[in-house]
């Protein structure tokens, strides 16, 4: 007998309601409304305001929407993951709050740190307890609070980052679900994209924080070049172990980063633009929360049976990627 497949039998968002525009960003940096549509496609982002809000809160949300639209009970689920680069706190972690703050109580919950692959970790670790067998209702969540290390002095990198979060539910299913994962990283990336400070390397000082080391480093040219490389690698790999071509692929649901390296991804799939996810126009990149948001977003184009192939690629460097067949008509 074929043991149960994990699959999304339900999704669910949220971004804050404050929206930075391009040409608020201008204001504050040299650059221009021009140069961010042409170089990123983002023309806005969403950011967090309001005093003691983490990214729990946004977690939270999103979980508090899944569970009510999915008529879930907190007492139902056995395991919560979250997904995250920006936890409220070192410790605890952010899945613990989120699910206090849900009124789930006495199960298993954890982060899972992958920067902007992290929701295709954590996804790819909630399908082994379902598949064995050990859970069956688990959230998997990913968030971030992007702009809690943005430097909004730095115009390489504060135009690309805005926050959000989003939640799956995953049940076992024995028709649709997660067919492959696929996760990697190299350690080596380091040096292009990371924060220098604040961890148990470099912890916070006066000196640190007065040489703005608290925010995200990023050497733009040198990540393009590997997300290009690794986001298509994946998802090629993806379609060729399962045998699959382009025809084949109803959706391609890429990490937002940029939509020239998402472009890039479809183009060697040989996927058309109308089968590609695309939310960063108005979300920005929010790292762990990108794909989540974008299978909320299309949700209601979504068809059981529908064939999607995930692909991330973030710091660490780190990527991965799922395909997985849709398990439900939206409502
Ligand atoms: N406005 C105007 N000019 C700018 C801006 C800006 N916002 N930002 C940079 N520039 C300038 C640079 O200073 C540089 O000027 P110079 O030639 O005089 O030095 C010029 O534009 C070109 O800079 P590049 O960095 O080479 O620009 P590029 O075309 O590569 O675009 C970008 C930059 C958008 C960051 C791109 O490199 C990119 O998307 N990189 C990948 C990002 C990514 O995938 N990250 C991984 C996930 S994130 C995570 O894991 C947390």
């Amino acid at each position: 007998m074929r043991k149960s497949r994990a699959a999304i039998t339900g999704v669910h968002g949220y971004v804050p309601p404050d929206v930075l525009s391009n040409a608020e960003l201008a204001k504050m940096v040299d650059t221009s409304d021009e140069w961010i549509v042409e170089r990123t496609g983002i023309k806005e982002r969403r950011i967090l305001k309001g005093k003691g809000l983490g990214t729990s809160h946004m977690g939270a949300q999103a979980v508090e929407a899944l569970l009510a639209k999915t008529a879930t009970s907190p007492e139902e689920i056995d395991l919560l993951i979250c997904a995250t680069t920006t936890p409220d706190f070192v410790f605890p972690s952010t899945a613990n709050l989120i699910c206090e703050m849900c009124g789930i109580r006495s199960v298993g919950s954890f982060d899972v740190q992958a920067a902007c692959s992290g929701f295709i970790y954590a996804l790819t670790i909630a399908a082994q307890f379902i598949e064995n067998g050990k859970s069956r209702k688990i959230v998997v969540v990913g968030a971030d609070k992007m702009s809690a290390i943005i430097d909004y002095t730095d115009r390489a990198t504060c135009v690309l980052f805005g926050d959000g979060a989003g939640a799956v539910l995953l049940e076992p299913n024995n028709k649709f679900g997660i067919i492959d994962t696929l996760i990697s990283s190299d350690g080596s990336g380091m040096p292009h994209l990371h924060q220098k400070a604040g961890g148990s390397r470099m912890p916070p000082t006066a000196e640190t924080v007065a040489k703005r080391l608290h925010y995200v480093h990023q050497e733009g040219a040198a990540v393009y070049k590997f997300a290009v490389a690794r986001m298509a690698e994946v998802a090629g790999e993806l379609m060729k172990r399962n045998r699959l071509n382009g025809d084949d692929v109803d959706w391609l649901v890429p990490h937002q980063a940029n939509r020239r390296i998402i472009e890039a991804t479809a183009e060697r799939m040989k996927l058309p633009a109308e089968r590609v996810m695309v939310t960063i126009q108005k979300f920005g990149n929010t790292t762990a929360a990108t794909i989540p948001l974008c299978l909320w977003d299309y949700e209601h184009r979504l068809k059981a049976g529908d064939r999607l192939i995930l692909a991330a690629f973030g710091g660490g460097f780190t990527w991965g990627g799922a395909y997985l067949t849709w398990a439900y008509d939206s409502q």
